[in-house]
């Protein structure tokens, strides 16, 4: 595939690179020249390019999978109709990032992999529905350390279940950024409560 037609699929305005660059530093230069990132949802890469310039080691998490059942009802047709050449366009820019680990499949099939507290940034930019975001925080929060980030992409309009899920789940004590990303520190309270929530919604 051609570059040309690569960047054909991608997504992500100048002003959301330099939303997502602000975002990167807004952590402080020792935590993240160690920081392990877990990033659900990466598509063409774009975000885990700019995450992995920041971050010490990036585990880029997507199924990659083209098939009409597993798309996201909740986001634009451009994220499905590409989905292949995404992958392609992930691969050639991963040749490039030694500090990018793919992991290909749904983000539950690798929590088992991760330890508690292991982890230092976890971003959910997977599907955009209340239920899809609610679930990928209940797979991941026990693995993010106390110290460590609970963070997402679009918390925007456009996308109101991530702001009903962030909002419902994890309150309202976050740092917005002009790409849309949201961050929380995790703190041992804040596992409290999403153990609560959690608790509640399975009944
Ligand atoms: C909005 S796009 C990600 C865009 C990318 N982060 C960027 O900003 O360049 C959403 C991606 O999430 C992936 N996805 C959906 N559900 C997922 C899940 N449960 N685990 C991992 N990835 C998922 C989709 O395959 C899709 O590629």
């Amino acid at each position: 595939m051609k570059l040309r037609e690569l960047k054909s699929i991608i997504m992500r305005p100048d002003v959301y690179k330099e939303g997502l660059k602000n975002f990167s530093r807004s952590f402080s230069c020792e935590f993240r020249e160690r920081a392990v990132l877990v990033e659900i949802g990466s598509y063409a890469g774009e975000s885990t390019e700019i995450l992995s310039k920041g971050f010490y080691l990036v585990f880029a998490i997507d199924p990659w999978d083209s098939n009409p059942e597993s798309m996201d009802s909740s986001s634009t047709e451009r994220y499905n109709a590409g989905i292949v050449d995404a992958e392609k366009s992930f691969d050639y820019m991963r040749q490039m990032r030694p500090n990018i680990i793919k992991l290909k499949g749904n983000d539950d099939l690798f929590t088992y992999a991760f330890s508690e507290n292991s982890i230092d940034v976890l971003y959910i930019d997977g599907f955009h529905t209340f239920e899809d975001v609610k679930k990928n925080i209940f797979n991941w929060y026990l693995k993010v350390k106390v110290g460590g980030f609970i963070c997402g992409h679009d918390y925007k309009e456009e996308t109101p279940g991530v702001i009903q899920a962030v909002d419902a789940v994890l309150g309202q004590e976050k740092e917005l950024f002009d790409d849309t990303s949201w961050k929380f520190l995790m703190t041992q309270d804040l596992k409290e409560r999403i153990e609560e929530f959690y608790e509640q919604d399975k009944m």
